[in-house]
């Protein structure tokens, strides 16, 4: 198939790139290389560096390379950015994504896969989270993906567009090729990495008086490997049935702050120093999905997300790339 990936030089887009061209996909590699890296990209895929709100290159595109899908990944996402700056998130996260919706509708592309987030729940009412669950975010950043998907609805009602929105939880990992690379990195495996690396003194833990086991905030850890399967399976379905679906992308369970710095003790045999910092701000006690209907529909099922697979696959990579991609 003919597919446009937004956000191809990011981190999860290049994952999800590279697996659809392994399965024998033509794809338009798109990245405004904000935050993106082009050494990412796959080389197979066509890159295309431009704005979502850049309609003349998107009509050229869409014409061009007769895009059949989207998988729609591009997005700012920040949680604490979103707070001090939201108009930056909603017309990056909704305005200019609309925009590419009516560029797909005006050359008949009408699948689409969507990277939501876990962030659309706020503090959630139980755990595991099912996925109809309330959804009240508590920052623009889960907001702007709630709005989208809502739009995703109505637009799908009026002109039938079809959907999947993929809510993931932590994505985490990495594969030979492909890491996390963020600057500002804020993510908690990266950075406990770069603390055995020696390029950080110590991992500050953002809150140790959570009502958990021991204190530390607990997450759903998922492989970016199992997240790109969910996007091909995804596809499939698209492909067959006419159902709009949204689903939780996590594994179920979930490990603490304090367990994700132990067990990267064990995988790197180094001290990793840690330093009890106040909680960060919006920050849930406990995210962990349910996982059930992304696994009974879509048949998806983790296969590199335990936990030490997970920071075994980003020593490595971090090993390999200590300054990203940067030479
Ligand atoms: N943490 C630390 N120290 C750090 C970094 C993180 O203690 O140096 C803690 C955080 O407070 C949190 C946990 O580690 O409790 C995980 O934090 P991350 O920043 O790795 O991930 P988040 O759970 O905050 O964010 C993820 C996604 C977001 C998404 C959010 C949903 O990265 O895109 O889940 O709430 F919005």
């Amino acid at each position: 198939m003919n597919i446009l990936v937004t956000g191809a030089a990011g981190y999860i887009g290049s994952v999800v790139t590279e697996e659809l061209i392994k399965e024998g996909h033509s794809v338009v590699a798109l990245d405004n290389l904000g935050q993106g890296h082009r050494q990412a990209v796959e080389p197979k895929a066509v890159f295309v560096q431009a704005d979502l709100v850049d309609s003349e290159v998107l009509d050229d595109l869409f014409r061009r390379y007769q895009i059949e899908v989207v998988m729609h990944l591009a997005a700012e996402s920040l949680v604490e950015h979103s707070m001090t700056d939201p108009g930056r998130y909603f017309r990056n996260n909704v305005i200019y994504g609309v925009n590419l919706l009516d560029i797909m509708l005006k050359y008949g592309a009408r699948k689409l896969v969507f990277s939501s987030s876990a962030a659309v729940y706020g503090q959630p009412e139980k755990i595991p989270i099912e996925e109809t669950d309330q959804t009240i975010p508590v920052n623009p950043y889960g907001e702007s993906k709630l709005i989208f998907e809502r739009i995703l609805h109505w637009y799908s009602h009026a002109y039938g567009l079809r959907f999947i929105s993929l809510r993931y939880f932590n994505a985490a990992g990495a594969t030979e090729r492909l890491g996390e690379s963020h600057d500002p990195e804020t993510h908690l495996i990266p950075n406990v990495l770069k603390v055995a690396l020696g390029q950080q003194e110590y991992i500050p833990i953002f809150g140790m008086d959570y009502p958990t086991n021991d204190g530390s905030c607990i997450r759903d850890y998922l492989h970016v490997l199992d997240i790109a399967k969910a996007h091909i399976l995804a596809l499939n379905y698209l492909d067959k049935s006419g159902a709009n679906k949204v689903y939780n992308l996590g594994c179920s369970e979930g490990y603490s702050v304090i367990e994700v710095v132990e067990t990267a003790r064990q995988v790197t045999g180094a001290k990793i120093p840690t330093l009890i910092h106040s909680r960060r701000q919006g920050d849930p006690a406990v995210l962990i999905a349910s996982s059930k209907l992304v696994k009974s529909e879509l048949g998806w099922q983790p296969m590199h997300s335990h936990l030490e697979t997970i920071i075994e696959s980003d020593w490595q990579w971090q090993k390999n790339h200590p300054y990203g991609y940067k030479k």
